[in-house]
């Protein structure tokens, strides 16, 4: 019995991402590398593809990191900057753009000039065993 329930579990995980490395969360706006004006707001799209199984969601964390404008920042695993919104993540289809998939806008504020890291942390359940995962994304922006 309780092999059978492993061995069902491990299957669900191993099933259940969507993609081979489990990445569901992509930052779709700004591009990698983008120019975004300093001090001011801007739209941050996330991107979450239909879960290939049942899913439900957690929570999302975006933060900035500015400590690392001329070296490689440290991952968002170990520090993820400036918490510039943590909360509930609701992606949603819109009817008006019918290409594009499940997603979620959030507005944030950037700072002074200089690269900065945007880091997303996303926090789910998957699957029939309600599987916790975590994931991390990040990209670059070019604040001028
Ligand atoms: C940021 O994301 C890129 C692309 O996914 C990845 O290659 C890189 O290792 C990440 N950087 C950090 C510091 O996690
Ligand atoms: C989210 O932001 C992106 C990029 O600005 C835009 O293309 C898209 O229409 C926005 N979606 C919604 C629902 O406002």
């Amino acid at each position: 019995m309780k092999f059978t329930f492993a061995a069902i579990a491990l299957a669900s995980l191993f099933l259940a991402p969507s993609t081979a490395s489990g990445q569901f969360i992509s930052i779709a706006y700004p591009a990698d590398g983008a120019v975004v004006p300093a001090n001011s707001q801007i739209t941050v799209e996330i991107n979450r593809p239909d879960f290939a199984t049942s899913g439900r969601e957690v929570a999302l964390v975006l933060g900035l990191n500015p400590s690392c404008p001329n070296s490689q920042c440290v991952p968002p695993s170990q520090n993820m900057g400036d918490i510039m919104y943590d909360g509930p993540f609701t992606p949603q289809r819109v009817a008006s753009l019918p290409q594009k998939g499940p997603h979620q806008n959030f507005t944030i504020t950037v700072g002074g000039p200089g690269l900065v890291q945007l880091n997303a942390f996303h926090v789910g359940l998957l699957g029939v065993f309600n599987t916790p995962f975590t994931e991390y994304q990040n990209i670059t922006l070019n604040v001028q």
